[in-house]
């Protein structure tokens, strides 16, 4: 068996923390060997916090991932990032003088794609760049040039990077617990693979993946991420709220926000009670469902909100006829579907991941889209890995292009809401 052929998405997320190890086999049939994961420790408000339960937990997610295949399986592992450190925008290069080279190849379009990254900037390291659309001897719209006859080829690509630190201390706790990533992969972009038809890749959408602590959120465009966003804000939030509303301790409130949260209280019957468990030895006690749902909804209603004002600040002015579609846990709350309607006007879904073969049914759930959508973004770029040490990441190829990206056209596109 060849050991290039297994795969391993790692995503370390605010709640839990997953590995999903499969085989590509005939280079195209990916079947799920193990899927290991366990709560998240050490991490948050998208922080390595410490990184020595992170480690643990991560450790112990690996164990019962590998525990089929056996650990000395050499794998190409894939993880996600999620951080209000990522940032986003599209920037454009050229390369002209091909004409006596005969036609446009693999590794100058490669090479031409990667030198729309400026380098490194402010303690930023990069994580894709994706070309959106190329410009071939000034006719645009073209999606690949490999193999045209031209003398110039001009590209615009979106760039997404995060904070250095961050991808640091991710990539320490990976290789500590020997899954050292050939390459991160930003949340939303990782779970649209899992998620997203080509319709909506090609119409143009809008997926939103709403998980514990961020909400990560990715605009496609003609096909390709076009901008790329991280809100703070998720489950972990609508818990605290609740929490807070019931006086409550958090384990509590999130067992009562999974058994009778609701994200349209409004049409909910006004008599319908929700059972609070007991706790400390006190006995259990009922109280209008609705008075449980409306501080989780307020709190969804908040995100939604700041979902699309960051379309606006985008410079979307409509909804792309693709739609909005969301995934992440906090998308499994019944109801949600209903409250996006009603929130965003046109089409919207909830979106569950595609099967994948080997794949425990109960696993193939919103919460999941993020690690399958990444081993799924890692199979496809099998190969291609980036290095994440000094002070920048750059992908294996030494660039040697030279620069044609425009300062004035780029749009730093990055608004990032704190709280
Ligand atoms: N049925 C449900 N109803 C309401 N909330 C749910 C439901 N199922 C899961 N959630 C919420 O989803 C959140 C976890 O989602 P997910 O697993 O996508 O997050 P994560 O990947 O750990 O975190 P993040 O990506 O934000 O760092 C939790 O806050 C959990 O309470
Ligand atoms: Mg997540």
């Amino acid at each position: 068996m060849a050991s290039d052929s297994f795969y391993a998405a790692v995503d370390i997320g605010t709640t839990k923390t997953c590995v999903i190890v499969a085989r590509l086999a005939d280079g195209d049939t990916l079947k799920v060997t193990g899927v290991g994961y366990t709560a998240t420790a050490g991490y948050g408000n998208g922080k390595v916090e410490n990184a020595h339960r992170l480690q643990a937990a991560l450790k112990s997610a690996a164990e019962d991932a590998y525990r089929y295949l056996g650990h000395d399986v050499a794998t190409n592992v894939y993880a996600t990032v999620s951080s209000d450190g990522i940032k986003c925008f599209n920037s454009e290069a050229e390369i002209t003088g091909l004409r006596s080279k005969g036609p446009v190849g693999h590794g100058e379009v490669a090479k031409l794609v990667d030198s729309c990254h400026p380098g490194p900037a402010n303690g930023h390291m990069v994580l894709h760049v994706i070309p959106i659309e190329y410009e071939v001897d000034g006719l645009g719209g073209v999606r690949n040039p490999v193999g045209l006859q031209a003398e110039q080829v001009r590209v615009n690509s979106h760039v997404v990077v995060c904070d250095t630190q961050h991808v640091r201390d991710l990539v320490s706790v990976m290789t500590a617990c020997k899954l050292p990533p050939r390459s991160l992969v930003a949340q939303s972009i990782g779970a649209g693979d899992a998620v997203l038809t080509e319709g909506e890749r090609e119409l143009g959408c809008v997926l939103i993946d709403v998980g514990g602590g961020t909400t990560d959120m990715t605009i496609f465009r003609a096909g390709n991420p076009w901008f790329s966003s991280v809100l703070p804000l998720g489950g972990m939030h609508m818990t605290s709220d609740l929490a807070a509303c019931l006086d409550l301790p958090l384990d509590v409130a999130e067992e009562v926000k999974l058994d009778w949260g609701y994200a349209m209280p409004q049409s909910l019957d006004a008599n319908e009670q929700a059972t609070i468990p007991s706790k400390d030895g006190e006995s259990e006690w009922s109280i209008s469902r609705k008075a449980v749902c409306q501080p989780l909804h307020d709190r969804l209603e908040e995100i939604l909100k700041l979902v699309l004002l960051r379309m606006q600040q985008a410079g979307l002015r409509n909804l792309p006829p693709g739609g909005l579609v969301a995934t992440g846990g906090c998308a499994e709350m019944p109801g949600f579907e209903e409250k996006l309607r009603a929130m965003v006007g046109g089409p919207t879904r909830v979106a569950w991941p595609a099967e994948v073969a080997g794949l425990p049914s109960y696993l193939a759930r919103p919460a999941f889209a993020a690690p399958l959508g990444t081993l799924l973004w890692g199979a496809k770029h099998q190969g291609r890995s980036r290095i994440y040490n000094g002070n920048e990441s750059s992908w294996l190829e030494k660039l040697t292009f030279r620069r044609g990206r425009r300062e004035s056209r780029e749009k730093e596109l990055a608004l990032v809401t704190r709280r």
